[in-house]
């Protein structure tokens, strides 16, 4: 019988010692003397590596040649209790063979470290760092306990369409999509682009938001949620913004604003204990490495109340404020983020929840307020991120969303789809979007977001 692989996590955990075991993986680094060489390996089932140990006796020097920074290697032999400090076991190792070789010289990752600038540019070997490998399995834990938790709740998972036909939430944003030559469209009498002869017979774009079609699954399976890509095409060379990012969208019918801000506090809190309980060793590294105050920021998030006001107190709030800001606050003007980062880090020292917003900085759907100045809508901001969450109850009054949309030029003949719900059995409705990255951003405390997306895209950037 063949010995079936261990990962490294199974083994560094193990209690069952003196026993022959088989682990796969990239070696870390080599060293040693000429009685005995040590060979660090890590496998990507955690952080920490398992180190072998190769007696000279059993393996002359030109039987590991091959056998440094980035190789991938089989090695078998004996799980023991360690003689070093440092780790628990290590393996005696019987036989070591070389899977792949790295050239030592060419190899891009080096024993020091190297910037996360310049690990951008080789995001294909980056997952092979500490770094990456922790944001990589802090991201599958979140997006884990993202499904479990709705699941736990009763929400349905929706998948909505990537490929949109309607333009009305992100007009001006969006990417185009098309089999049309780019060079020589067909036209039309008028000399416009003849998009009847586009691949869908009409202009489609990549969505922005799941939402719209997830308020028509909420109006029949009541609690729902999407987990799927966005696109946008805004030209924000920042690092809070991609082109390409994750939203998750619950969407629940017979929920109203207050609901939907107890939904989103309960959600994200959870979230991040998910991680504390899960990512521990990950977590550890990164508080470690790049954010001494990551753990307790986190507890802190976890353990604490939101703070909830309207957008008008938050504006007399920044209004008085002793700080200077860049761009001035003015009733009705929409907040930056330094106005977000003011209240969140230094006026009330914990996340904010937002709402009632001027109708005319927010999206058409929103229910508007008895007022008729501003809507219900609500966003979350997180320490360090500014916007997280981005949502609102929506008008479920067909007289009331038709007239802003004409007010907002929304084109309703794209949308009677959508407006068939408020013909037929509307009702109240609410929901929001929590952008994926930005909660990554937050639990790994990395500082760009480009830095935790396996393979980002941002303006003039499509590498991979
Ligand atoms: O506030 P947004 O634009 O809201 C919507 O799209 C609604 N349809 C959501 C809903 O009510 N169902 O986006 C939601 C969140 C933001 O709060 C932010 O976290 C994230 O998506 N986000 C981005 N993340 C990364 N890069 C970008 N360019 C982002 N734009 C928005
Ligand atoms: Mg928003």
């Amino acid at each position: 019988m063949s010995l079936k692989r261990s990962t490294v996590k199974e083994l560094l955990a193990s209690q069952d010692l003196d026993r022959e075991v088989l682990v796969k993986g990239w070696v870390r680094s080599r060293r040693g003397n000429k009685y005995v060489q040590f060979i660090i390996v890590n496998d990507g089932s955690t952080i920490h590596t398992i180190q072998a140990v190769a007696a000279a006796e059993n393996f002359p020097e030109e039987t590991l040649k091959d056998v440094g920074n980035g190789a991938a290697v089989a090695i078998r032999g004996t799980l023991v209790a360690s003689q070093g400090k440092g780790q628990a076991v290590e393996i005696q190792a019987t036989e070591v063979i070389v899977l792949g070789a790295a050239d030592a010289e060419a190899y891009p990752l080096q024993k020091k470290a190297t910037s996360l600038e310049h690990l951008r540019d080789i995001a294909h070997l980056r997952p092979r760092t500490n770094t990456f490998g922790a944001v990589l399995r802090i991201r599958h834990a979140l997006a884990f306990a993202v499904h479990q938790y709705f699941n736990d709740h009763g929400f349905y998972y929706v998948h909505t369409p990537i490929i949109t036909g309607s333009d009305a939430e992100g007009a001006g944003q969006m990417f185009r999509v098309t089999t049309l030559s780019a060079d020589k469209p067909p036209l039309a009498e008028d000399g416009s682009v003849d998009y009847t002869q586009d691949f869908f017979g009409k202009q489609t774009n990549l969505t922005v938001s799941g939402q719209l079609e997830g308020e028509l699954a909420a109006m029949a399976l009541g609690s729902i949620y999407t987990f799927g890509p966005t696109f946008r095409a805004e030209n924000s060379n920042t690092a809070r913004h991609l082109a390409e990012f994750w939203m998750i969208e619950p969407e629940v019918a017979f929920n109203e604003l207050e609901e939907n801000m107890d939904l989103a506090e309960d959600f994200l809190q959870s979230l991040v204990k998910y991680a504390l309980a899960n990512c521990a060793d990950d977590l550890a590294f990164l508080n470690e490495q790049y954010d001494k105050e990551l753990l307790a920021r986190l507890h802190s998030v976890a353990d604490n109340a939101f703070q909830r006001l309207t957008y008008t107190e938050a504006v007399e709030i920044l209004k008085s404020a002793k700080q200077k800001f860049e761009f001035p606050v003015d009733w009705g003007t929409d907040l930056q983020s330094e106005h977000e980062r003011y209240l969140v880090e230094k006026h009330f020292k914990k996340p904010v929840i937002l709402t009632n917003y001027p109708k005319e900085i927010k999206a058409f759907y929103m229910k508007l307020d008895d007022d008729g100045r501003t809507v219900r809508a609500m966003d979350v901001l997180f320490p360090g991120i500014g916007e997280i969450i981005g949502g609102s109850q929506r008008e479920e009054d067909y007289t009331k969303l038709t007239t802003r949309m004409a007010e907002m030029n929304v084109p309703a003949h794209d949308l009677d789809w959508y407006l068939d719900t408020r013909r037929f059995g509307t009702a109240p409705h609410a929901g929001f979007g929590l952008g994926f990255e930005r909660l990554v951003l937050f639990v790994t405390g990395m500082s760009n977001i480009r830095d935790v997306i396996p393979f980002p895209r941002y303006p003039k950037n499509a590498a991979f």
